[in-house]
């Protein structure tokens, strides 16, 4: 493999979010969720102030780059939800994707990067959130009926590979790392997927538990958004 796999490193913000950025900003469903003339390098700038926040305050989930052997750049990155039985430390599940804690200094700098990338009342700035509320609130409510009948699960919440760096195996690699602490905690690992990412989750044995597709015309949709809902069961030990 030219990639390594390690865990998420917030001093590597920039990388991590242009990485996150560009993978996605290739689709329309995608982009238009951003105010008129936002642009990608908006999106990269304030997402980057916001990442090192994020990643050291969520203990209950963990995060995972790829990084190039030879350069050294962030290619991938990764963020899964741990199941609410294997949040406490204690429990010391996957500890090689846990971003270690910073120190008080860190924390207020973070902190404070996150407050100017946010507006006021603690949302991301430039998102259309009339539109995300048409977008996601049916989304929310078939999650959590499936979260309900079939949890818990290990969730895949984020997968992206850079643009320049797509069908080497880095999501492959990123995904492989979930479903082996998946399967040694005999968990289920369940994502909701894009088109983009549907056949890679097929390959590696999840199956479409729902689809659900979604026209926006009102909010300047030219077709339908389409979501798929995605479990794997956990593969018995030999
Ligand atoms: C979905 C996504 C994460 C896949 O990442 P990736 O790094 O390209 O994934 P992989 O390289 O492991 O696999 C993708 C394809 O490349 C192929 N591949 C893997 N290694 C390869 C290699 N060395 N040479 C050629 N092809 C290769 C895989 O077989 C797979 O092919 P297939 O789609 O025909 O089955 C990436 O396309 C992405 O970031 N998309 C935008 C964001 C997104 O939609 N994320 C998922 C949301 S649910």
């Amino acid at each position: 493999m030219p990639f390594s796999i390690q865990v998420t490193d917030p001093t590597k913000a920039n990388e991590l979010a242009k990485v996150m950025t560009d993978s996605r900003w290739v689709d329309p469903h995608w982009k238009i969720l951003f105010e008129d003339g936002t642009t990608a390098d908006h999106v990269v700038s304030e997402t980057a102030q916001r990442l090192p926040y994020n990643l050291t305050r969520r203990q209950g989930k963990r995060h995972q780059m790829a990084v190039d052997h030879v350069t050294g750049e962030v290619v991938g990155t990764a963020r899964w939800i741990l199941p609410e039985h294997l949040r406490d430390p204690k429990f010391k599940t996957w500890p090689e994707a846990r971003v270690p804690s910073p120190s008080i200094e860190d924390d207020e700098k973070f902190r404070k990067k996150f407050e100017d990338a946010t507006d006021e009342e603690g949302r991301i700035k430039h998102l259309r959130w009339d539109l995300m509320e048409v977008r996601n609130t049916p989304l929310e409510e078939i999650d959590a009926k499936i979260v309900h009948d079939n949890g818990p699960f290990l969730t895949l919440d984020y997968l992206s590979t850079a643009p320049h760096y797509q069908r080497k195996g880095v999501g492959s690699a990123l995904l492989q790392r979930g479903l082996e602490v998946a399967d040694a905690n005999n968990l289920s690992t369940y994502v909701t997927a894009s088109p983009a990412g549907l056949k890679l989750y097929l390959n590696h044995g999840f199956e479409i538990v729902e689809t659900f597709s979604l026209e926006y015309p009102d909010f300047g949709g030219t077709e339908p958004v389409v979501d798929y809902f995605m479990i794997r069961k956990p593969k018995q030990k030999s």
